[in-house]
């Protein structure tokens, strides 16, 4: 056992100095850059808690953010060739397209990326709002990967609303049905921003590389849930790539799966 004191701050002091072990967003994107050369799909997940392991506050992650989880939440998401979330934070978090401006969009051609990830929406219903943000604020078009059991009408409207729908199994969708159905795309560098559900399905089916786990420095007790929920519990061993901390107290840990037998 080491004691880890070799502090690494993300934001400026309270004056606006920089310490001299501020990290950039340069370092930033070479801590978190993807393996080189993947030939198969990495998957990263990203997730905030409290402390004591809430994952909403008042029913939506925002209220757990800190400024250094931000940085990070924008570094990782122009990282990645595409964001994959399940439904259920779709409609909690009303999310829209991936914002991008023209700095960073050259850095992403630059390294053989799309200008904007689009957003991957994971969903056996088929319930999503046509008319909301996902489908009405974005550059790019949404993508849905749902099951041939999901209601046609409702498919149906979403492409209408210019979602790209993608069948990727007759009945359950699995993680390996998804990560096949983004690499044919040739999106191999994912990023999945949750939530729980989808957390689960991912760890069920063994297909979970990374997770980058903020914790944001407050508790919360109440009813909160946990980062990741499946029916029955699946192990997945990990290693620590590595720990920043920010001075508002934020801890950015960077798990990596550990070697399988
Ligand atoms: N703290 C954080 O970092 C963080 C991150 C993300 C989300 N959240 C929070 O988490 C809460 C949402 O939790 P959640 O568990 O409902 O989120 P979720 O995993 O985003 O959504 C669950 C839904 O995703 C779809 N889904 C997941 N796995 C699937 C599979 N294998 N096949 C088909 N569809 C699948 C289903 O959608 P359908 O119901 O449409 O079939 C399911 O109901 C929100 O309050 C949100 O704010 C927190």
């Amino acid at each position: 056992m080491h004691r880890l004191d070799i502090a690494t701050y993300f934001t400026q002091n309270a004056d606006g100095e920089r310490s001299p072990s501020e990290l950039t967003d340069d370092d930033l994107r070479s801590l978190y850059g993807y393996p080189s050369s993947l030939d198969s799909p990495w998957v990263r997940v990203n997730f905030v808690s409290s402390i004591d392991g809430a994952v909403t506050a008042d029913g939506a992650s925002a209220g757990l953010g800190t400024p250094a989880d931000k940085r990070l939440f924008a570094v990782l998401r122009e990282l990645a060739d595409v964001i994959v979330v399940g439904a259920g934070t779709v409609r909690a978090e009303n999310y829209g397209g991936a914002r991008t401006d023209g700095v960073m969009a050259a850095r992403r051609t630059r390294a053989g990326l799309s200008a904007i990830p689009p957003i991957a929406v994971v969903t056996a219903s088929a319930a999503l709002d046509p008319e909301s943000r996902l489908f009405t604020d974005t550059e790019v078009p949404p993508l849905v990967l749902t099951s041939a059991a999901a209601d046609r009408d409702r498919l149906a409207r979403l492409r209408e609303a210019g979602a790209d729908i993608d069948i990727v199994a007759e009945h359950t969708v699995t993680g390996p049905a998804i990560l096949a159905a983004l690499a044919v795309r040739g999106l191999r560098r994912i990023l999945c921003e949750g939530g729980p559900g989808l957390f689960g399905t991912l760890l069920r089916d063994g297909t979970v590389d990374e997770l980058c786990l903020t914790t944001s420095p407050q508790l919360l007790a109440g009813g909160a849930g946990r980062i990741a929920v499946s029916p029955t519990a699946n192990p997945t061993p990990m290693s620590r790539a590595h720990i920043l901390g920010d001075a508002d107290g934020t801890l950015l840990t960077r798990w990596v799966r550990a070697p399988r037998d």
